[in-house]
């Protein structure tokens, strides 16, 4: 990709440096270059969010799953809450409005990203809708922030995957949601770990990235022992929904 790409999409290469089948925490938590090292991969990025929302690159694998997202948020009643968690540019708001919500009354959108220049850059893309907001948060603080019950659905998609301590992050959004969690992942018939080296050709920079697999027996075994029942709606996309209901299946 040419540097002066329109779009503005950097010159990457990725390493695969390796694959992990167990102690996914430990792996995702021992890199030597933050505290944080699955998050370096994002520091290095430009705060351009505009790259999120309108390239159709970025966007174009997770169609399918917008789309049962926007099946799901017809059967609720209006207005909706929806928290976005690793909002990024915001591209969830832009698909809702075009595709579902006519008025800005039918739903109030809340977009939480955990760099406040990312939260800073989405508002800023979005200062003339009067029923989106954004602002710096983490998934895993997400009780402490808003409370129990505090959305109607919450959103979180191609996060859950590249971020360590999956149970910690799941339980946040299941207790923020009052109807129902929509997760997008890769469900695969087995759990594993696959690791990268980022090297920025551009800037000469490096990072690590994770993607994590989820097998069936994983998420039965979390998501069951909260209670909580989830479905699995495999679509003909690359990524899989997983909508986990508040409440559970009995009650
Ligand atoms: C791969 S992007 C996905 C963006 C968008 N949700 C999508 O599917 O197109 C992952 C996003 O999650 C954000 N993120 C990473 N760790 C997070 C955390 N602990 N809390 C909230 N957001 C986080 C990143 O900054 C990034 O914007």
């Amino acid at each position: 990709m040419a540097i002066n790409d329109p779009l503005g999409e950097r010159r990457q290469e990725k390493e695969i440096i390796g694959l992990y089948y167990e102690n996914f925490d430990e792996v995702m938590t021992s890199g030597e270059e933050s505290e944080r090292p699955w998050e370096t991969p994002v520091t290095t990025q430009p705060q351009d969010v505009t790259t999120w929302i309108k390239d159709p690159r970025k966007i174009a694998a997770i169609q399918p799953n917008l789309e049962d997202f926007v099946h799901i948020c017809r059967a609720l009643p209006k207005p909706i809450r929806v928290l976005d968690v690793g909002c990024n540019g915001g591209y969830l708001y832009d698909y809702l409005t075009k595709s579902i919500f006519e008025n800005a009354d039918d739903f109030v959108y809340h977009g939480i990203d955990i760099y406040k220049e990312v939260a800073a850059a989405a508002a800023k893309e979005h200062e003339d809708a009067s029923n989106a907001t954004f602002e710096q948060g983490d998934i895993y603080t997400l009780v402490d922030t808003f409370g129990e019950n505090s959305f109607d659905v919450v959103f979180c998609s191609r996060v859950l995957l590249h971020i360590p301590y999956f149970e910690k992050a799941l339980m946040n959004l299941y207790l923020v949601s009052k109807t129902l969690t929509f997760l997008v992942l890769v469900v695969d018939d087995r759990d594993y770990v696959k690791k990268a080296r980022i090297i920025d050709v551009d800037n000469g920079t490096s990072g690590y990235w994770f993607f994590r697999y989820f097998s069936r027996h994983f998420l039965d075994k979390v998501i069951n022992g909260m209670y909580a029942y989830y479905r699995i709606i495999s679509g003909s996309g690359r990524y899989d929904s997983v909508v986990v209901f508040k409440g559970g299946r009995n009650l």
